[in-house]
Formats: C-alpha cells, sequence, structure tokens
C-alpha cells in the first residue's frame, strides 16, 4: 500500500513544472514541509509491522530525496539574483560619476578681484562690448585721426561702431549716468586686432576701477592699488609706480609688481628683470570729467585697468594665454571653485 503511494507521488514530482521562483516555492510547501504528503506516509509507518516497515521506510524515503533533488536542480535557476526580467542591481558596481563643473579660471580671478574691492566700497558695472566712438574714444579724449588712437587696434564694426578696446567705455557710461561719489569695477572682455600669440590674443579680459570724489589724490590711488596686491597675491609683494601716458589720465602710471613666479630673482616671465607690469593707472584727466559731466572744480578721481588672463597666469604660473580659451577639460579641472 505504501509501495503504490509512494509510486503515485513519485509520479506527481516528476510532473510537477517549476519553472519561476513563485512554482518554485509551491514546489517546496507542497513536498518539503511537515504537512507535505512524503510526511504523512511517514506518519503511517509506525502503525506497520516488522520488515515492512523497513521496506516501507526505504520507499518513502526514496520518494522524498527524489523531490529534494528536484527542488535543488531548480533552486540555483529561480533564486532571487538570477530570476528574469526583474532588474538586477549589482551593489558592488562603482556609480557613473557626475561631472560637475568648475569655475573657470579668470572667473577666480575676477570674482576675489571684485570680492577684494567690494571691501573698499566699490561696486560692479558693465556696458555693452559694441561701442561707439565716444564712449570708446571721444570722451576719453582720444581726437579722431589722433595717433593715440593707434595704441589700441581696434576692430570697428561699421563707421560709427567699434568692439570695445577697453572697458574704460564703461567708465564713461557712468560718469555719465551717476553723479560722484562714484567708486565701481569694470569687468568685460574686451577686443584688439593683435596676432595671437602666448602673451596676446585678439580678445581678452579687463578690470578697470573708478574713483571719483571731492579731495582723491594720488595718494589714495597708490594706497588702494597696494593694498589690492598685497591682498590679491601675497604680504610681501612689492611694488613700483613708473610714469606712463594714457589720453584719460594725467598724470599716469604704469604699476610693476615684484615677479611672484621668481620672487624677484629673474625668470622667463619678468624677462629676467625681477618685475611684472601688471596694469596701467592714473588721476582721470580733467578734460574726461568735463566731458562727462562732472564739475572738475568740485571732484577729482583716479582710474585703473589691468588684464585679467595676466593676473591669473602671474598667480598660478601659467605660461601661455591661449590655454584659457581652449576649454581643455584637463585644464580647467585643476582649478576647483574657491568657495
Ligand atoms: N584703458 C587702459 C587700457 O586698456 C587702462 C587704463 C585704465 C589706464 C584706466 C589708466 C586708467 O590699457
Amino acid at each position: 500500500m505504501v509501495q503504490d503511494k509512494c509510486k503515485e507521488l513519485n509520479k506527481d514530482i516528476n510532473l510537477f513544472t517549476i519553472d519561476s521562483a513563485e512554482s518554485l516555492e509551491n514546489f517546496r510547501l507542497k513536498y518539503l514541509t511537515k504537512k507535505s504528503p512524503i510526511q504523512d506516509l511517514f506518519n503511517l509507518i509506525k502503525d506497520i509491522a516488522g520488515d515492512e516497515r523497513k521496506q516501507a521506510g526505504q520507499y518513502i524515503n526514496e520518494v522524498k530525496q527524489q523531490a529534494e533533488a528536484k527542488f535543488e536542480q531548480h533552486k540555483e535557476l529561480y533564486t532571487k539574483s538570477n530570476i528574469k526580467n526583474q532588474p538586477v542591481f549589482d551593489y558592488s558596481l562603482s556609480h557613473n560619476a557626475v561631472n560637475t563643473g568648475s569655475r573657470h579660471p579668470l572667473q577666480i580671478t575676477l570674482n576675489s578681484i571684485v570680492q577684494l574691492f567690494s571691501k573698499l566700497g566699490f561696486t560692479v558695472s558693465n556696458g555693452p562690448e559694441i561701442e561707439n566712438d565716444w564712449h570708446n574714444f571721444s570722451a576719453l579724449n582720444f581726437p579722431a585721426e589722433h595717433p593715440a588712437r593707434d595704441m589700441q587696434d581696434t576692430f570697428f564694426v561699421n563707421a560709427e561702431h567699434a568692439l570695445r578696446t577697453h572697458t574704460s567705455s564703461v567708465q564713461v557710461r557712468l560718469m555719465e549716468s551717476t553723479q560722484p561719489p562714484i567708486r565701481s569695477l569694470m569687468p568685460g572682455r574686451v577686443y584688439r586686432n593683435e596676432a595671437i600669440s602666448a602673451r596676446a590674443n585678439c580678445f581678452f579680459h579687463q578690470v578697470e576701477g573708478l574713483y571719483i570724489d571731492r579731495d582723491v589724490s594720488f595718494a589714495d590711488l597708490k594706497y588702494t592699488l597696494y593694498e589690492f596686491v598685497k591682498q590679491f597675491f601675497n604680504n610681501d609683494v612689492k611694488v613700483r609706480f613708473r610714469p606712463s601716458y594714457f589720453p584719460f589720465t594725467e598724470p599716469s602710471a604704469e604699476m610693476d609688481i615684484s615677479c611672484q613666479i621668481c620672487k624677484g630673482s629673474g625668470c622667463n616671465v619678468c624677462k629676467q628683470s625681477g618685475w611684472v607690469e601688471i596694469l596701467g593707472c592714473g588721476m582721470v584727466d580733467s578734460q574726461v570729467l568735463t566731458n562727462c559731466k562732472i564739475d572738475e572744480q568740485i571732484y577729482s578721481g583716479f582710474a585703473f585697468g589691468m588684464g585679467i588672463e595676466r593676473l591669473t597666469m602671474l598667480q598660478y604660473g601659467i605660461n601661455d594665454l591661449r590655454i584659457f580659451f581652449d576649454n581643455d577639460i584637463r585644464f580647467l579641472k585643476q582649478f576647483v571653485p574657491e568657495n
């Protein structure tokens, strides 16, 4: 009798289709738990006598082993991590890195210049890159046909307009629209028709500054710019002012700082002199104040202008200006945002 029941079970087990994790679990619940028909048979054999009991035990054991073998066989295939059609996550894989950008080195330099001057009360002013003759030249004492215009080789858009050659044009706009006190920076892109080399490009970036109030003197100019370079570079920096010429300032000067690359001992960047020029400056010419409707009897002021590329090259020891405009990610990713 036990033998017949075992044969029947044997058949059922063979016919049971396991083709998913669910049917695998159903198979286990049906044949491999304490309530399975196999277990029921085991419970019966205690009533069977002697030799027959041993024989019956063997039959049932065979069925049990068959069920266990079938379960093991399919377990591999249908355990959770092998289930097809379900997303398989491998949590040990490295994630797709999200590349965040970093600030362009020129922007980092500009930000710190703006920050340092804002402590002295300077605001930021902007103006157009296509500028008319008045704002870029005439108001700044460059008369028509005057050779001083050759100082800055100009890209003309038409007879009246050009790409601005300096952001002094923004100074004119500010003076025309605001009465002193004026304390502002004029950052921006400027254009000059120059051959492209390691030291020059046909466009670059400037920050100019303008300070106009009662009793502003050349001493204020020197103090302000000296404080700026000490904070921008380091406290050891030395400065010197050399007389120079700009049509819109009188007197005019250029400021040199001790070379930050070789610390003054002489290198390629400072052409072995130990000094590098970083800006032009001067007292705003009284005629320029008048051109911009500011009373030169009451007010005086100073102005300065510097190249952002030059400062950035000195700050980071970069020897080719063109690299700023290549957008090579290997270069750019070396500059982490400063905040
Ligand atoms: N505008 C001058 C230049 O582009 C720089 C400058 C600004 C000089 C203000 C003196 C005063 O070269």
